[in-house]
């Protein structure tokens, strides 16, 4: 059997999708991309599931029924019309709920100016935002330490990070793309935004093609409203990320013309980046190019390169023309002023034509199947040892006081000596300042006393003359040294 033959038999064959038309605009914009693809010669057999606001009125707490499951299960491509999120009654946001039993690790956001067809300051602004999706502070990992104090767990993983940092330099390559930008806050998390920075720079080692660099979040998210040229593809952690693709959208000049994909190691979804727009629903007004944006990134993942190229063009095209729906039609800069399938429509007119103002775009280098990443890189395992534990403690008075209770506490054979003890993560004794505000949940750090290791049972062994002593525990946390290297910082002026 040849490779002519094989190739013919994968281009035949129909990838099964997922499609669910949502609410409000959703099922105009998702009738007027259908219509696109099929023109096209999209090769799909699609499914049609329902979510969204009459599943969530029938009962459905998370707004997609198991049922809708099976299809997703079965074909686990999803293109996805927005949905209406009833307010309150303990429902939850089908988006995450998605996000998260697909494990979709990586949200892909391009962010791309058409001037001057549409309006907008930054004329050659083209950039894509890759942003982690499943760690960092989204794990809702929540306690409230005690009267006045409430903590929030900020996770990142080594696996996590690897996963997405490769993930933007493939992109990058198959795209065409000549620059990954690190966004990170490791100045002041040095161990959690540390690891994300220091694994980015090991696997942007690999991709000696693709120019690297970092920057911290602040001064890049300023960057990306006052000079968005200057990017290319930015890859961050999911907080950072959800702000600065949306600050990102915003600057392009149109959040209507935003497409995403949401990518997981089995699953993808695939989105415009807008919400159901219940203002316009139903009157045949809406943008369908953030859905049209959106499925041609699920035409490039699943294989089919050349219709998305070809649906991708016609779009281009069709802006150049100035065939414009009401959100983005300007007087000056339109020619006619459509309603979403009469753009459809033109669309469809445009499949085999190129921009003429605008760079054709070109998917022949993208991976057919979607950016398929290769397993995580083995790590060596280090050495753990245990060299002391913080304790959190709800408690009333000075630091002083409070380190002069200790000392009762502490035996000799505990093998632990206080440290220092820290309020809101800043040290206040020893040698604390008056002048620093304290809430009313402490941190006491003791470390081994001989500055070797501890033993868990002396920690518990110490815990338990302090319970006898009546203080009041919130949380702890064992302390451990990596290959010598302490794995915890130190406090604010300690
Ligand atoms: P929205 O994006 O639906 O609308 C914001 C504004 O932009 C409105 O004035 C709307 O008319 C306009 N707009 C949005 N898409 C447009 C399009 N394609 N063409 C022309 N104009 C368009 O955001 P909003 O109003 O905050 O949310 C409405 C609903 O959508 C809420 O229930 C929200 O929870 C949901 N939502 C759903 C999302 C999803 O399913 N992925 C994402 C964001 C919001
Ligand atoms: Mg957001």
């Amino acid at each position: 059997v040849d490779s002519y033959f094989l190739k013919r038999i994968f281009i035949m064959t129909k990838t099964p999708i997922t499609i669910a038309r949502g609410d409000g605009i959703g099922p105009e914009i998702m009738d007027a991309t259908l219509k696109i693809l099929e023109a096209a010669g999209a090769q799909l057999a699609i499914e049609e599931i329902e979510i969204g606001k009459a599943v969530y009125e029938s009962g459905v707490k998370n707004g997609i029924a198991d049922s809708a499951w099976d299809s997703l299960n079965r074909t686990k491509i999803f293109l996805k019309a927005p949905i209406t999120t009833p307010q309150g009654g303990g429902f939850k946001s089908l988006n995450v709920t998605i996000r998260k039993q697909c494990s979709l690790y990586a949200n892909i956001r391009p962010c791309v100016a058409y001037a001057p067809y549409v309006k907008t300051n930054f004329p050659k602004m083209d950039l894509v935002i890759i942003r982690e999706n499943e760690e960092d502070l989204y794990g809702g990992i929540e306690y409230r330490q005690s009267q006045d104090v409430m903590a929030s767990l900020k996770i990142i993983t080594r696996p996590g990070s690897e996963r997405i940092c490769r993930y933007a330099f493939e992109y990058a390559r198959a795209n065409g793309r000549k620059k990954v930008t690190c966004m990170s806050k490791d100045n002041i998390m040095k161990l959690s935004d540390g690891l994300f920075h220091k694994v980015f720079d090991e696997i942007a080692a690999e991709y000696p093609d693709i120019e690297k660099d970092h920057m911290i979040i602040d001064i890049g998210t300023a960057k990306v409203a006052a000079h968005p040229e200057m990017f290319d593809v930015i890859v961050t952690t999911n907080l950072y990320g959800d702000i600065i693709s949306d600050v990102a959208a915003e600057v392009t000049g149109s959040v209507g013309l935003g497409g995403s994909s949401n990518i997981g190691l089995d699953f993808a979804m695939f989105e415009a980046v807008h919400g159901s727009a219940p203002d316009i629903a139903g009157k045949g007004i809406a943008n369908p190019s953030g859905l049209i944006l959106g499925a041609i990134q699920m035409l490039v993942h699943i294989g089919q390169g050349g219709v998305a190229e070809k649906v991708h063009n016609a779009w281009l095209k069709t802006i150049e023309d100035g065939i414009h729906t009401g959100d983005i039609y300007r007087a000056e800069t339109s020619k006619k002023k459509v309603g979403t399938a009469e753009f459809s429509k033109a669309v469809v007119e445009r499949l085999g034509q190129k921009p003429s103002t605008f760079k054709p775009v070109d998917y022949s280098k993208a991976p057919a199947g979607g950016i398929k990443l290769p397993p995580l890189k083995p790590v060596k395992p280090e050495e753990k040892l245990r060299v002391g534990v913080d304790v959190g403690l709800n408690w009333d008075g000075k630091p002083d006081e409070l380190a002069g209770l200790m000392q009762d506490c502490l035996l000799p054979e505990h093998n632990l000596k206080l440290q220092m003890i820290s309020n809101r993560g800043t040290k206040v004794w020893p040698g604390g300042k008056p002048g620093t505000f304290c809430a009313d949940n402490w941190r006491l750090r003791f470390m081994a006393a001989d500055g070797k290791t501890v033993k868990t049972s002396q920690v518990l062994a110490l815990m338990n003359n302090m319970n006898e002593a009546g203080f009041n525990f919130t949380k702890s946390a064992m302390l451990h040294t990596f290959n010598g290297v302490p794995g915890f910082t130190v406090a604010q002026g300690e």
